[in-house]
């Protein structure tokens, strides 16, 4: 049901721009369209409202399905004997067949759009907008990671003396896991398994527990597209299948995104047997990401930026804002225009799309949210409402801070935390920020060049982002990735990341 009474899905596919703009009182829907740059993307575009009005019936119908049963310990053992045995076969595939899988791959997602944004909406809670931009993400990093493949992984002749031939070849380490998180739930996981599989391994895929439909649907996909199913193995569980697999001595490598906390747990795990060969983890976890904003900002263009980086998604992306460091001239004006900005949100239902923020993922993840912002309560600068009705609604809420050292952790939601500095602080700001041992994002609003250069110079991030929002990297554009307690790299969607996925062997051949 929608939730505006005069609105109906007959009204919505007769001609859905119009119904949404005058219900609304804004323009129709749009998510940025990102550049077309990679030859055969078809997906990029504005969101298409045909979409959102199928999307309806669709949200509804999955909502009655029921999830696949979580893997139990044992099939973990049997998945890791068959993909270990499948391995070297599939390493000897050409490389060109295996990113034709991934090519086919993408253009069954594109082909299967909608029902992949259903299964998003329901099952990660994601609003529409978040839905297409996760799915059109899945199809990029399979596109660009087969284009990598077929660049990357040809033999590379080498310089040496006259009867000496040298050559570098890539090819695949054996079995790696792939162990996703609920947020970027078809993307993350896609762009794991893909990477691996074209690199020449076999895979042995966990979902998180709280999306494993997402993860199934993509991963039959990936059959159709011509990935053996002794190559990609779908294994879904918490936290004892994912101990399971990194535990096992057969596995040779582990592409995680998730928390530092369990990064670090796989870490040490694949260090437990002294015998176990010594394997790569490539690790992506969380941030407590700063903007900064100085007294030369463009206040509107701040405020829109805030908003999008701290608020979409209901905060729930690695990438997301947590700390506004605003410039103490300004910081009075840019609130009150932020404050107004906020009330204009939509919460709600995020099957409907006028929302612009929806639930959060769970009830654990909903109560420790909620506790916190009942802690907070005395420094809440602003805080919208929860919808009437119940839900697992966080209301974007933003707390005044005294100072850049009280934020401690990461916050994984709509929830905003602001401190002040005072002009000739600049660098010293992103000094306390860089202290806090994390680097995945850092955002700078400032029309001094000199400052952004400083910023730049000094920022220990791996993303940055100036005058522009902090969220939303674009595969192949921005790669992306952090340092220190946020991850090892190297960055999902840039240059150098389907290398960690391979062994490097170097022949030379006296002629
Ligand atoms: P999480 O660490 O709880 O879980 C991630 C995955 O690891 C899940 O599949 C989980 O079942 C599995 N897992 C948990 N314990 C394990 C263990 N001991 N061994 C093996 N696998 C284990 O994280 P989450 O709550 O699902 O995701 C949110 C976190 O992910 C946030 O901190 C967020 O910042 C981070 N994140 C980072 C990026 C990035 O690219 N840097 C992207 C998205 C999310
Ligand atoms: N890649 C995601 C973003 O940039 C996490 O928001």
């Amino acid at each position: 049901q929608l939730a505006d009474p005069n609105v109906t899905e007959a009204d919505l596919l007769a001609d859905p721009a119009a119904k949404i703009a005058r219900v609304k009182g804004t323009p129709h829907p749009s998510i940025p369209a990102p550049r077309d740059i990679f030859p055969g993307r078809v997906n990029s575009g504005g969101l298409d409202l045909q979409d959102a009005a199928v999307l309806h019936p669709l949200a509804k119908t999955l909502a009655a399905t029921p999830l696949p049963a979580a893997a139990k310990v044992p099939d973990v053992a049997a998945a890791i004997t068959a993909a270990h045995a499948a391995a070297e076969t599939w390493d000897r595939v050409p490389v060109k067949a295996r990113a034709a899988c991934l090519d086919r791959l993408a253009d069954l997602m594109e082909m299967h759009r909608t029902e992949l944004m259903a299964i998003c909406v329901k099952e990660a809670k994601k609003t529409i907008p978040d839905a297409l931009a996760e799915v059109r993400e899945a199809v990029d990093f399979c596109r660009y990671y087969a284009i990598n493949a077929r660049a990357q992984f040809a033999p590379l002749p080498l310089p040496g003396p006259t009867g000496e031939r040298n050559e570098l070849r890539l090819g695949g380490r054996g079995v790696f896991a792939a162990v996703a998180p609920w947020n970027f739930p078809l993307a993350i996981f896609i762009g794991q398994v893909a990477a691996a599989l074209v690199a020449g391994n076999s895979v042995l895929a966990k979902p998180a527990p709280q999306t494993p439909l997402i993860a199934k649907r993509a991963v039959e996909l990936a059959y159709e597209a011509g990935i053996p199913k002794d190559v990609l193995h779908y294994l879904p569980g918490g936290p004892e299948v994912g101990r399971a697999i990194v535990a096992d001595a057969r596995v040779t490598g582990v592409a995680f995104t998730g928390s530092t906390a369990t990064a670090k747990a796989i870490a040490r795990s694949l260090l437990d047997d002294d015998n176990r060969p010594i394997v790569p983890l490539i690790a992506e976890t969380g941030g407590i990401n700063a903007m900064i904003v100085d007294s030369t900002a463009l206040s509107e263009q701040v405020v829109a930026d805030v908003v999008t980086s701290a608020f979409r998604s209901a905060g729930q992306r690695c990438s997301a804002l947590r700390l506004l460091l605003l410039q103490d001239e300004i910081a009075e004006r840019t609130l009150h225009m932020l404050i107004g900005a906020m009330e204009t949100l939509v919460i709600g239902d995020p099957a409907d799309v006028r929302t612009d923020v929806g639930p959060v993922i769970d009830e654990a993840a909903y109560q420790r949210l909620e506790d916190y912002r009942q802690s907070a309560k005395s420094r809440w600068l602003h805080a919208l409402d929860a919808p009437a009705g119940g839900g697992l609604f966080i209301p974007p809420t933003v707390i005044g801070l005294d100072s850049i050292e009280e934020l401690t952790q990461e916050w994984f939601g709509p929830v905003l935390h602001v401190a002040t500095w005072k002009a000739g602080e600049l660098e010293d700001t992103v000094r306390r920020v860089n202290a806090k041992g994390y680097g995945l994002t850092m955002g700078l609003h400032s029309r001094i060049a000199s400052a952004a250069d400083r910023v730049i110079a000094e920022a220990k991030v791996g993303n940055l982002y100036v005058n522009r929002s902090m969220i939303g990297a674009v595969v192949g554009s921005q790669p992306f990735g952090g340092e220190g307690l946020s991850g090892t790299g190297p960055k999902a969607g840039g240059p150098h990341y389907l290398l960690r996925f391979a062994s490097e062997r170097t022949v030379s051949i006296d002629t």
